[in-house]
């Protein structure tokens, strides 16, 4: 997959910075899904270059111009989603509560010459997704896993036929593992949703939009 070059060195550099984090990560994840919340600020906890070039081939297959991020962090599937919106034309709606990470952000967009393509909303995503402006063609779904729930079913009636919700962390870290099981079970019942489970990064739910 070819990029520009500014685009490449930003996410080579998180991707970087990501590796640095992992160990400390994983400890944090055998502790208990609560450990990793209280230090989640220092961490990127992003889903890794496999979902994100999925992400964006989703975007460009889709032809997606109203792409929904909740749970941004510093960027980088933020990176990867706004990449592909600006060859499409559309633009990325991200929301990322935690202020300082906002910034990084910012920053990261900034770098990749992509901030034009993104709108960031730095409070909690529940409080909007239900006046923001539809239909959405795409939405990354990957904050706290025990609000999956809530703001899939804020998303979805806003959800284009044909349209895709992505959900991170499905088979990883076992510590969300019950949380993620109810997600799943939630998605597969939504009226007009086909799902299935994807085997990548740390497994993804691909809910797609066949009725409307
Ligand atoms: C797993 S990280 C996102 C990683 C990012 N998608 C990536 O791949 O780089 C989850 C983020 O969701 C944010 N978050 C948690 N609850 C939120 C909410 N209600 N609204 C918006 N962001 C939220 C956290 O601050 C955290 O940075």
């Amino acid at each position: 997959m070819s990029m520009e070059p500014r685009v490449a060195a930003v996410l080579e550099r998180l991707e970087q910075r990501s590796k640095q984090e992992q160990s400390e990560l994983s400890e944090l994840n055998t502790k208990g899904a609560r450990f990793v919340r209280e230090a989640a600020g220092r961490f990127m906890l992003d889903v890794g270059a496999d979902v994100g070039r999925l992400l964006n081939s989703l975007v460009r297959a889709l032809g997606a111009r109203r792409v929904v991020e909740i749970g941004g962090s510093v960027g980088y599937s933020t990176v990867w989603l706004a990449e592909a919106a600006q060859a499409t034309g559309g633009r990325v709606v991200s929301f990322e509560i935690d202020a300082h990470k906002v910034e990084e952000m910012r920053q990261n967009l900034s770098d990749a010459r992509l901030l034009e393509h993104v709108q960031i909303i730095g409070e909690d995503a529940s409080l909007h997704l239900a006046s923001l402006e539809g239909p959405f063609d795409l939405v990354l779904i990957d904050h706290w896993k025990d609000i999956y729930i809530r703001d899939f079913d804020l998303a979805w009636p806003k959800v284009r036929r044909g349209g895709i919700v992505v959900a991170d962390n499905i088979l990883a870290p076992a510590a969300t593992a019950a949380q993620l099981q109810a997600y799943v079970a939630h998605v597969r019942a939504a009226p007009g949703a086909r799902s299935s489970t994807l085997p990548l990064g740390q497994g993804i739910e691909l809910t797609q939009r066949i009725d409307g």
